[in-house]
């Protein structure tokens, strides 16, 4: 995905539920005072803050310098940087990222990144899309591609499930691996057409404006059956995936 496809303005408006359903994955990280915490793709910074609230000695890195900027007015100590390849010169007591891995187009180089910024015996704790995510849309964004008649991109999400993330975690030196898969349908404030306006796009960005437009405007017509209820609210197939992992002491000293 291009990193700066990301306007922290309408991802606030689109998706600040992103963040605002953080807090069950920071209960996992169970952040301690004065600890230094690496937050891996830290987007507008809204969880961040929180983490910083709880007086965490945190960092946030993000691709997109539409929420470098945003995180930065909130006070935050934050980089512009791609998670598949950073190179921050210290190591951290924790790693944590929330809604950002299955935007990867490679894992097993954001796992490596992720151990190398690690101190040894510390710990990796995150959650994102997991196997079965948001599958109803990606199949309305599929047919209505294929109705339209329109080329394939060939874009696709990273939803693992637990047994496949579990062993690229394992493949990088972590050890006491914990993984849950959590279903967790979730409302889209916007409706389908602000989600898909906000988090579809890349399905169809090969293609010009006005076809994207009405291929989106097709998935929310077959979508609206399923996902939409009698009051024209809108629930998301979220599935989440949820981690905590530390480091053993082989990788770093
Ligand atoms: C997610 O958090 O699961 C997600 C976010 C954007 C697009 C797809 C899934």
């Amino acid at each position: 995905m291009s990193e700066n496809r990301w306007d922290a303005q309408s991802y606030a408006h689109n998706a600040r539920f992103v963040s605002d359903l953080g807090m069950p994955v920071v209960e996992w990280l169970n952040p301690q005072e004065a600890e230094s915490i690496l937050d891996l793709g830290c987007g507008d910074g809204a969880l961040t803050a929180k983490l910083a609230a709880m007086g965490v000695d945190i960092t946030g890195i993000d691709h997109s310098q539409s929420m470098v900027d945003a995180a930065g007015k909130l006070g935050l100590s934050v980089l512009r940087a791609d998670m598949h390849n950073f190179a921050l010169e210290r190591h951290f007591d924790a790693v944590f990222t929330n809604a950002v891995l299955h935007w990867t187009r490679d894992i097993d180089a954001v796992v490596a990144c992720v151990a190398l910024h690690l101190k040894s015996d510390s710990r990796f704790v995150g959650e994102f899309g997991g196997f079965g995510n948001v599958a109803a849309v990606v199949t309305a964004m599929r047919a209505a591609i294929q109705l339209e008649g329109a080329e394939d991109g060939g874009f696709s999400w990273y939803y693992p499930s637990p047994n496949e993330f579990r062993a690229v975690l394992a493949r990088h030196g972590f050890e006491a691996i914990r993984v849950e898969l959590i279903p967790r349908p979730t409302h889209a404030p916007t409706g389908m057409l602000g989600w898909l306006n906000t988090f579809g796009v890349p399905f169809v960005a090969h293609l010009d404006a006005k076809t994207q437009q009405r291929i989106i405007a097709r998935a929310v017509e077959l979508l609206s059956g399923s996902l939409r209820d009698h009051e024209g609210n809108w629930t998301v197939d979220y599935v989440r995936l949820r981690f905590h992992a530390v480091l053993g002491t082989g990788e770093q000293a």
